[in-house]
């Protein structure tokens, strides 16, 4: 088994401890720790190490399970890799080899992309991946398509949605038509909802949709919680089941402090964070859509808080001009080839209000400097 770098996370490695604004952030900027209590009590393991009954059932209700549908895990991250391994890793290696798990069979899985590239690596890593690639410059998804890809020993389709990196929501109707193709396939839907919680008008979750539905997420992105590392998976009892019989090999038990501080902020809070935070979005939006236009860019208006914007001219792909940028500007954004698109990069506007005005006016210097430099090399005959 093998597994390939994380692109993005080496490309944030060599850059983002160094430069002044990191403008590719994919989250809502980070509430401050002091709007909690921070005291749970001993700082033993949760127990029991699925996550506490009494909170699992609450966030169950969300999505019309049981507490014994939902896992707590250490972030999305941690929740798509135990979902990939209840799915798609050997049997034998959790049940004995007696195939009693109540898990469908089969390596195969369907990804929907460009997205977040733990959603494609992992499953390459332990089975056999289909992609089905969205287009510019509506990236809709198509069932069609992924009927297509799905095959008998399909095991799992995976959507993002809202997406990373194109910031598109696809609607109800294209998610339930991509579910049903799961249901013909007796394979389940696996839907990374991370970025649910930014929309406007949220949809239902996937893990509601029924049998075949499986959700993952976590208070990452649209709380502004990232430092809790705490998230879940909640799906059918099987494959939950068997994830946690993962989880005993990674982490064992989710957060304590992440736990404790996530009760808070999901319970009467909750609305008040959640607003305040769409509000955010929804203003900066406003700001970079301004800025796209300025520069006659162009870009899917996105749901959430990033976008995947087309590279200005000067530059002769995305890489060349995130590393102008940072270089000249100390401004972070995320090159496209990371997502399969050197012609795009990503920008995340989920920073607070100054830090995304200067930066946005950073890169807007950087972009005007090269366009007269590419203008009296033209002027003068020279290459530009
Ligand atoms: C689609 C998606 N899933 C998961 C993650 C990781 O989230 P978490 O911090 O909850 O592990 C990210 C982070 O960028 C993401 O974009």
């Amino acid at each position: 088994m093998r597994i390939d770098p994380f692109g993005l996370e080496r490309w944030f490695a060599e850059y983002e401890h160094e430069a002044d604004i990191m403008l590719a952030e994919s989250g809502i900027r980070s509430l401050d720790a002091s709007r909690f209590d921070l005291d749970p009590g001993k700082l033993g393991y949760v127990i029991p190490t699925n996550g506490d009954p009494e909170f699992r059932a609450s966030v169950g209700d969300r999505y019309e399970r049981s507490a014994d549908e939902v896992l707590f895990t250490c972030g999305t991250q941690e929740a798509n890799f135990l979902t990939f391994l209840s799915l798609l890793a050997d049997e034998g290696a959790v049940d004995g080899g007696n195939g009693e798990s109540g898990v469908g069979s089969g390596t195969h899985a369907v990804v929907v992309t460009p997205t977040y590239q733990a959603l494609h690596a992992v499953p390459d890593a332990f089975g056999d991946v289909t992609r089905v690639e969205l287009e510019p410059p509506a990236w809709e998804l198509d069932p069609e398509a992924v009927a297509d890809a799905a095959r008998d020993d399909t095991a799992v389709i995976v959507v993002n949605n809202p997406n990373n990196p194109t910031g598109q929501y696809h609607d109800e109707a294209a998610m339930r038509a991509v579910y049903d193709v799961a249901v013909e396939r007796d394979a389940y839907l696996l839907c990374d909802e991370v970025y649910r919680l930014l929309a406007e008008d949220p949809q239902p979750p996937v893990a509601s949709y029924g049998a075949h539905g499986i959700s993952t997420t976590s208070l990452t992105k649209a709380y502004g919680l990232a430092g809790l590392r705490f998230g879940w998976i909640a799906g059918p009892e099987p494959v939950v089941e068997r994830a946690w019989r993962w989880k005993d090999y990674t982490t064992i038990s989710p957060s304590l402090f992440g736990q404790h501080v996530a009760k808070q902020a999901m319970g009467r809070r909750e609305d008040r964070i959640l607003s305040e935070n769409r509000e955010l979005a929804a203003a900066h939006r406003d700001r970079v859509a301004d800025w796209v236009d300025d520069h006659d860019l162009d870009w899917l208006d996105p749901v959430g808080v990033n976008a995947f914007v087309t590279v200005p001219d000067g530059f002769a792909d995305a890489e060349e001009f995130c590393r102008t940028v940072v270089e000249e500007a100390s401004v972070v954004l995320a090159p496209g080839h990371l997502f399969g698109f050197p012609d795009r990069f990503r920008i995340g506007f989920g920073l607070p209000t100054e830090e995304l005005e200067d930066g946005l006016d950073r890169v807007s210097r950087v972009i005007e400097a090269h366009a007269t430099e590419a203008d009296s090399a033209a002027a003068s005959g020279g290459d530009a």
